[in-house]
């Protein structure tokens, strides 16, 4: 299911900066293959900072692989800065990759032979990117932004873990690419240094760079963009997350699995007052309006709801009629994810914190439309 709507703090004229088009990923085992990646679609704008979060083996390595181009996918399609990166052969792709991407692992990966600066240089001698004199001045410069200056000519052993993690990245940024891929970038340091590790990344995209890290931190995670959570090679929709945060894992996946996305023009009806009601909605892109009749009166809007947010819950609870009309507003066209009532209530039966959460929703959301419709007026 795609993730392609920004939430806040992107910048919000991106263009599209990484697309996975339904990707599968098998991996051949002496017993079968193994379905690593199950209908991955994800879309990432520029600018976006962006978190992956699942469990081990849930397949993050594995996705971030098929982004630059280190492993391919088994079937399906991935563009990078509308490169065909699935298309592109061995030759071309060492090339592409070291100007178009800077890569962080969770092991730093320093060549412990060389000095700071030098594994620094080696991506710009690499793809041959600035003059021999432009390339030490750059370092240097790179060095400064990750508070390094005073090492440059040490060997990487010298450093502390969190010293070499920042080397890492700068050298990451050694091509000044675009994109900014990095897996566990803080798994092996401390709290403290793992935060001026994230500082560095939130400096980078101020600075307009696209940034994915895969990371175990939850805490981190929230202070991204956008989360992308995997399970089991799949990623679960962000937006039903969103609306039933307490789910676990595998429910918030077979949720995913339920939800199916509907489109509506700008201002069109998506429900009429007094039909029967049999799904629970999800706002995935746009926003509605939830319009209620007042007698002898005008209508009102009683409330306009964005992306990740919910209607259709009031009258699971309640009565099985719509009380109010749902449409899209005046200016975006909307697409809505649809639970079916039954596909719900199997699942609210699996999480009675989620079944609570929903029906005090529920009578918050009825008591207030009560009130807008007997109003002031
Ligand atoms: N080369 C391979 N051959 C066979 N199976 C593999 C291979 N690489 C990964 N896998 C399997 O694919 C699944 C996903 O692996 P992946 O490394 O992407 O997980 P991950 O989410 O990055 O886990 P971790 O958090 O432990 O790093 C795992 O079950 C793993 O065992
Ligand atoms: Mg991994």
């Amino acid at each position: 299911m795609a993730l392609s709507q920004k939430s806040n703090g992107a910048s919000s004229d991106g263009h599209l900066m990484i697309d996975l088009r339904d990707v599968h990923k098998y991996y051949k085992t002496a017993v079968d293959d193994f379905h690593a990646l199950n209908n991955v679609d994800l879309q990432i704008h520029a600018g976006e900072f962006v978190s992956i979060i699942g469990k081990s083996g849930s397949g993050k390595s594995t996705l971030l692989n098929m982004i630059t181009g280190i492993d391919r996918p088994s079937s399906g399609e991935v563009f990078v800065n509308g490169m065909a990166v699935h298309e592109l052969n061995e030759n071309k792709m060492a090339r592409w990759r070291g100007r178009n991407l800077g890569i962080v692992f969770q092991f730093f990966q320093l060549l412990p032979m060389i000095s700071v600066i030098e594994n620094i240089m080696l991506p710009m001698d690499f793809c041959r990117m600035y003059s021999m004199r432009e390339r030490e001045k750059r370092a240097l410069e790179l060095l400064e932004i990750v508070e390094l200056s005073d090492h440059a000519y040490k060997l990487p052993t010298a450093l502390s873990g969190g010293q070499q993690q920042r080397v890492a990245i700068a050298r990451a940024l050694a091509n000044d690419p675009p994109v900014v891929i990095a897996d566990e970038p803080t798994g092996n340091l401390d709290s403290k240094t793992a935060e001026s590790v994230f500082a560095l990344f939130n400096d980078q995209v101020a600075k307009g760079k696209t940034i994915i890290i895969v990371t175990h931190d939850s805490g981190l995670a929230k202070r991204t963009h956008r989360t992308a959570l995997i399970a089991d090679g799949e990623i679960v929709n962000e937006y039903v997350a969103r609306a039933m945060p307490t789910l676990t894992r595998e429910q918030l996946l077979q949720a995913t699995h339920d939800a199916v996305a509907k489109n509506y023009a700008a201002g069109s009806m998506i429900i009429a007052e007094g039909t029967d009601a049999d799904a629970f909605y999800i706002v995935t892109k746009g926003t509605v309006e939830v319009v209620l009749p007042r007698p002898n009166q005008s209508d009102v809007i009683a409330v306009q709801l964005g992306p990740g947010k919910y209607f259709g819950e009031m009258e699971f609870f309640h009565e099985k009629k719509h009380r109010a009309s749902i449409r899209a507003s005046e200016h975006t066209p909307v697409e809505v994810l649809a639970i079916g009532y039954d596909r719900l209530s199997e699942l609210l039966n699996q999480s009675e914190v989620t079944r609570d959460a929903l029906h005090q929703f529920a009578d918050l959301h009825e008591a207030e439309n009560i009130r807008k419709r007997g109003g002031l007026s």
